[in-house]
């Protein structure tokens, strides 16, 4: 297998962690490069459900090494939770300890990023983002702030201590009179530290340098990516995003590895559209039919359990995650949840309602997209189980030309067809 990164090319939860975890087989290296427990990747192996938020989901192959790169964010404690639920069904923790590697550089996520997150979004009132909760854009502000604490920091005491001289007193202003919330003492601070030390030693990657400099050479490179391009601080539906860069190029970055040492991007769409958070989503169904594939494709979250807005697949935007997310061919999941719908729709352009004319562009400035509706092609559903199917050729003609329609309409090759939840339901071309 070529180096691969795995691309989210929705809104999130298009089925990543199973095509990471399929695509784990053949890869020695798996690497998270972006985001932190704000993630909810589902892998299912024999009917077992593993449920990862910062781990990389290739962590259940004995003597492969994931790693959570410099461009994550990490909750310590959200982490040892992790490992707690996914020891508590039969992966030792000498497993863990054997494979999962955390870089020095990525960011800590302390309470008080989380304080903020929970504020702001309540402050924002019906403007909110509809974030995880997860501290995740705090602890993204205060890096490029250059005010962040790196995992490094909380295993040298004295330069802790002298950052935090520093960033607390700022802080502490921000949280009491910015935010009204409760300022941190530096012992508060230490202790939480502390804390944190004792549950990343066991992981972190002192030598990354000269390890990943030898993976690099000699070894095959799985990259995972969270959430999605529609989601990306650059490229998604602005201000209605996360605070990191889900695209290809963010994980040459977040990784410690350069642009080079990425060969192919697959990016994963689901066969028709969810969404869960605020913000646009063109596609979205409001009825019934939006609520048929909610209940079928079990469309509610894995990290908060919120209910996800479902819609029809939207071609105008997947282009536009082929180009800006780098992606060189495609996975469709979910592909089986369409089984029992008569007539299955697709969204080849926009319509602006306002002057009539056809827009072919994603258009970037979320707020005008009440002015657009979606153009819709329709296709006849297959009305029968795919669930089984092993190949290409065994699945129904409908569901074939359904797949021919969005090869043609993404302009890129779909490699891999995901007809259930299970890493046998898969279907590689
Ligand atoms: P991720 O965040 O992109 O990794 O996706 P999530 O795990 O949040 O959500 C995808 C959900 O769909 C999970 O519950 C998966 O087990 C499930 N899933 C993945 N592929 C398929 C598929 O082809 N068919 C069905 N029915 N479920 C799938
Ligand atoms: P995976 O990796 C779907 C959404 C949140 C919110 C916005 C910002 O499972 O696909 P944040 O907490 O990141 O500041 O929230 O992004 N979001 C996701 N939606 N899947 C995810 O991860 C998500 N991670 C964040 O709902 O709209
Ligand atoms: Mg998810």
């Amino acid at each position: 297998m070529k180096n691969t990164v795995v691309v989210g090319a929705q809104f999130g939860d298009e089925g990543k962690a199973k095509i990471t975890d399929l695509l784990a087989q053949k890869a020695d290296f798996i690497t998270r490069f972006q985001g932190g427990s704000n993630a909810g990747h589902t892998v299912v192996v024999n009917n077992k459900k593993y449920a990862f938020h910062l781990i990389p989901s290739g962590i259940l192959y004995e003597n492969k090494i994931c790693m959570i790169g410099s461009g994550c964010v990490i909750k310590p404690d959200d982490l040892k939770a992790e490992i707690d639920n996914i020891t508590a069904q039969g992966v030792s923790i000498e497993h863990f300890k054997k494979c999962l590697k955390i870089s020095p550089l990525a960011h800590i996520t302390l309470k008080y990023h989380c304080d903020i997150d929970g504020y702001s979004e309540s402050e924002l009132g019906k403007n909110k983002i509809g974030t995880t909760k997860k501290g995740i854009g705090p602890t993204y502000t205060d890096k490029y702030a250059r005010s962040g604490i790196r995992v490094e920091d909380l295993f040298n005491l004295e330069t802790l201590n002298k950052k935090l001289d520093v960033i607390l007193p700022k802080k502490n202003k921000e949280l009491e009179f910015v935010y009204n919330l409760k300022p941190y003492s530096k012992e508060e601070i230490l202790a939480e530290c502390e804390l944190y030390r004792e549950i990343l030693a066991p992981y972190v990657d002192f030598d990354w340098q000269e390890n990943l400099l030898k993976i690099k050479q000699e070894k095959t490179i799985l990259f995972e990516g969270a959430q999605g391009v529609m989601l990306d601080i650059d490229y998604g539906t602005y201000p209605y995003v996360t605070s990191s860069n889900p695209i290809s190029a963010g994980a040459g970055i977040g990784a410690s590895m350069g642009p080079f040492a990425l060969q192919e991007a697959v990016g994963v769409f689901k066969a028709y559209m969810t969404r869960v958070g605020e913000g646009a989503f063109i596609t979205e169904l409001l009825d019934e039919t939006g609520e048929k594939l909610r209940s079928t494709g079990a469309e509610f979250g894995v990290t908060t359990g919120r209910p996800r807005r479902c819609g029809w697949f939207d071609a105008v935007s997947a282009r536009y995650s082929v180009l800006v997310g780098g992606l060189t061919t495609a996975a469709i999941t979910k592909l089986d949840v369409l089984d029992n719908f008569e007539k299955i729709k697709v969204a080849t352009a926009y319509k602006n309602k306002k002057t009539g004319e056809i827009e072919k562009n994603y258009p970037t400035n979320v707020y005008t997209h009440t002015d657009y509706e979606p153009v819709y092609e329709t296709l006849e559903g297959w009305g029968e189980d795919i669930t089984n199917c092993k190949t290409y050729n065994e699945l129904p003609i409908n569901a074939r030309k359904y797949l021919q329609k969005l090869e043609e309409l993404l302009g890129i090759k779909i490699s891999i067809i995901s007809v259930g939840p299970d890493r046998e339901q898969t279907i590689f071309i």
